[in-house]
């Protein structure tokens, strides 16, 4: 479903990925792992159109078609959402209302965000502002999923969130996973990452991936962990 090949990207400041390369199939969760600033953002603004970074060679495919260089909105047409780092929700509109904008025919509808995030329904006419961050991560990926995605792209969706409702988003997403859509899930929450993904990626310093295997063998390697995602298993 996703193809990156070669690509690099980067900043006025400088370049991040310097030649990276990856895959997502259809239906599979692709875990991205890498410690602060090595570019897992720019890795997934870059795939769905979001300028800065500015792609200067490789490609992005998306089922098969060329979208590198292609705007956000002719990215997102092809099937790609994006739940942002530090969620991004409309904050002057409705939870009802943020997620009725992002509808687009499919399986996913307004009843299936319900179900999945109860508490939503309690909240549906609250400006999004008001949500706490827990719940503003739920309507983050709620929007996401009201698009249909072929390729739903997330972004650090654990980060600063309470035990409990960690542990809720983390049961959730392991339901969304294997409903059809390829997952690119990036991630600094070690056991997050490894409880959902079918495959792990590891972008380093080189600006590539300097790590790619199952989520097992990674578990059973804690000097990887701690070398290139700085962090052991269990450590957060
Ligand atoms: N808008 C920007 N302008 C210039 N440099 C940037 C910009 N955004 C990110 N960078 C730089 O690009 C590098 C990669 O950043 P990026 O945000 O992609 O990392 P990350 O892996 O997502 O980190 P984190 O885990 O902290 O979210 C860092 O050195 C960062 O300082
Ligand atoms: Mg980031």
């Amino acid at each position: 479903m996703l193809d990156v090949r070669d690509l690099t990207a980067g900043y006025a400041t400088g370049t991040v990925l310097r030649g990276l390369s990856l895959t997502v199939a259809a239906g599979e969760l692709l875990a991205l792992l890498g410690r602060n600033g090595m570019g897992k953002t720019t890795l997934l603004r870059a795939v769905c159109g979001l300028r800065p970074p500015a792609p200067t060679g490789g490609s992005v495919r998306v089922a098969g078609e060329e979208v590198t260089g292609l705007p956000a909105y002719q990215v997102a047409r092809r099937g790609v959402s994006l739940v942002p780092q530090g969620r991004r929700v409309f904050g002057s509109l409705t939870v009802e209302e943020n997620l009725r904008i992002a509808a687009r025919p499919g399986d996913w509808d307004l009843d299936g965000v319900w179900e999945l995030f109860p508490r939503l329904v309690e909240r549906r006419g609250q400006p999004a502002a008001t949500l706490s961050g827990g719940e503003q991560q739920m309507l983050a990926i709620g929007r996401s999923l009201m698009t249909n995605p072929r390729l739903l792209l997330m972004d650090e969706p654990s980060e600063g969130l309470a035990p409990a409702v960690l542990d809720l988003i983390t049961d959730r997403l392991g339901q969304i996973r294997g409903q059809g859509q390829a997952v690119l899930l990036a991630e600094q929450n070690v056991d997050l990452a490894l409880a959902l993904a079918d495959r792990v990626c590891i972008l380093g310093e080189a600006g590539t991936v300097a790590w790619s295997g199952p989520p097992a063998t990674l578990r059973d390697d804690p000097p990887i962990l701690r070398e290139l995602v700085g962090l052991e298993k269990g450590a957060r």
